[in-house]
């Protein structure tokens, strides 16, 4: 079935408005097509996949783009969140956000488009041995300071050249002062990460994006 983005896009936006936006979906999309563009290798990974949402975007514009073989591999626990940090807010809470393999296998079977590559486990089990050797694009989607802190450590080191990470909730309001700033251990683990000048580049929508980027140059 050839899915036509705009129609999957609406989708999207209407079944899933808890974890896709339309920013979103035109900021990963844009870094998709960068990177099949400049030919950059490596599969594609996304750290914190809940109900597949964006899994399905990524897989459908590779799939537009004729990068049809390039895998996509998601990690999550599909135990929900585990308990927020010290350096967390409390937005969200020990256990929110339950999904399983079968809700993702379910999002993908409604577009015809063939699920990811699973990973289940919490992401301190499942990134140190089960990641792909080369990732040209990532979506780093924990929520919290030690999920965040966890995926960086493990996906930087494998990123190719010229591959990218976004990391989602990424708020700095000094930069963009309408990015939505409601978990803040996120840009907290990827300042402790980097530590000072830090590398990521903040990604600016039409909303209240919450983007940071993060790229391999050399
Ligand atoms: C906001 S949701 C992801 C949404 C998804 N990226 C999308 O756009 O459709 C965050 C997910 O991360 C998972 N998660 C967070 N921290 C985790 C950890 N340390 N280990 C495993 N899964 C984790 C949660 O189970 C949850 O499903």
């Amino acid at each position: 079935m050839t899915v036509h983005l705009s129609a999957l896009r609406a989708w999207l936006l209407a079944e899933h408005a808890n974890t896709v936006d339309a920013d979103r979906l035109t900021a990963i999309a844009g870094h998709l097509r960068r990177m099949v563009e400049d030919g950059v290798e490596g599969a594609v990974v996304e750290v914190g996949c809940y109900r597949g949402a964006m899994a399905l975007w990524m897989r459908a514009v590779l799939d537009e783009l004729g990068d049809t073989d390039r895998p996509i591999h998601v990690y999550d626990s599909f135990a929900g969140l585990p308990a927020p940090g010290d350096r967390d807010s409390n937005h969200l809470g020990e256990g929110e956000l339950v999904s399983t393999p079968a809700d993702v296998v379910a999002t993908h079977a409604a577009w015809d488009k063939p699920s990811p590559v699973f990973h289940p486990g919490w992401f301190t089990d499942t990134l140190p041995d089960q990641l792909p050797e080369t990732i040209g694009f990532g979506y780093l989607d924990g929520d919290f300071y030690d999920s965040i802190h966890v995926s960086l450590t493990h996906c930087v080191p494998r990123l190719s050249r010229c591959g990218a990470l976004i990391v989602d909730d990424y708020a700095d309001t000094a930069v963009n002062p309408k990015a939505w700033d409601g978990l803040p251990g996120v840009k907290r683990a990827c300042d402790d990460y980097f530590g000072t000048p830090s590398p990521m580049e903040v990604l600016v929508g039409d909303g209240d994006l919450a983007f940071g980027l993060y790229r391999r140059t050399a």
